[in-house]
């Protein structure tokens, strides 16, 4: 058995991070290790109410700091009851989302101070990822498939093409920042080839053969 992983699935809107998510459960299924596969915002059950609050209604709803505060009180309550607990048993975990999101979506979209991120990472004590995959895809694209998908889940769809541009690009620069942490997956590709690189990118990055 090798030690306990935590991946992340980072990227836009409807990129495919769900289905990747899947996937990638099943193939690590087959080596023989436990997966949880997980999401932001939500996660638990006090995450999940939280996560009401944050993806229903106008997009204008909360300022970008209370959108953060809800966002990091629900990533607070995923850590402790969910997370942690996790990897304590030695499961894996696959999060679909993560520290990456807040970052995209608040700070570089939505003008969020980085020194406020950074502290509130803190707070909550949130662990570096072993592994984050940034899916990457055309944001048209990725928003027609998520508007085709949604119920009342659409607020943050709801707001403009630049500002998912913005977030498009702010992935890619973490990409950048961090190549020994993340690489970037095409998402246009067929979910098949996604799921193939991916499988590939675990077992190059963390030393096994999925
Ligand atoms: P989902 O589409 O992956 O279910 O995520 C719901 C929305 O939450 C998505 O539009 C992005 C947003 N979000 C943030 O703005 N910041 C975050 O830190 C996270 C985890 C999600």
């Amino acid at each position: 058995m090798s030690r306990p992983r935590f991946i992340t699935l980072e990227g836009g809107e409807g990129v495919g991070k769900s289905t990747l998510a899947a996937g990638l459960e099943e193939a690590i299924n087959r080596i023989g290790q436990t997966v949880v596969r997980t999401r932001e915002p939500g996660g638990s059950v006090g995450a999940d109410e939280i996560r009401k609050l944050i993806v229903t209604g106008a997009g204008d709803r909360w300022s970008g700091v209370t959108e953060t505060l809800l966002l990091t009180a629900a990533r607070s309550d995923h850590l402790e009851r969910t997370i942690r607990p996790a990897i304590e048993r030695g499961d894996w975990v696959i999060c679909d989302r993560f520290i990456d999101s807040t970052f995209a979506y608040q700070v570089v979209a939505r003008g969020l101070p980085y020194e406020t991120f950074v502290a509130l990472n803190k707070v909550v004590a949130a662990p570096t990822p072993d592994l984050t995959l940034i899916l990457d895809l055309d944001v048209k694209t990725g928003l027609a498939r998520a508007l085709n998908r949604r119920g009342g889940e659409a607020r943050f769809e709801t707001l403009d093409e630049a500002f998912h541009n913005n977030v498009r690009q702010a992935f890619r620069d973490v990409a950048a920042r961090e190549p020994e942490r993340c690489a970037v997956i095409d998402a246009g590709q067929p979910p098949e080839l996604v799921l193939r690189q991916a499988c590939a990118l675990v077992s190059a990055r963390l030393g096994l053969t999925l």
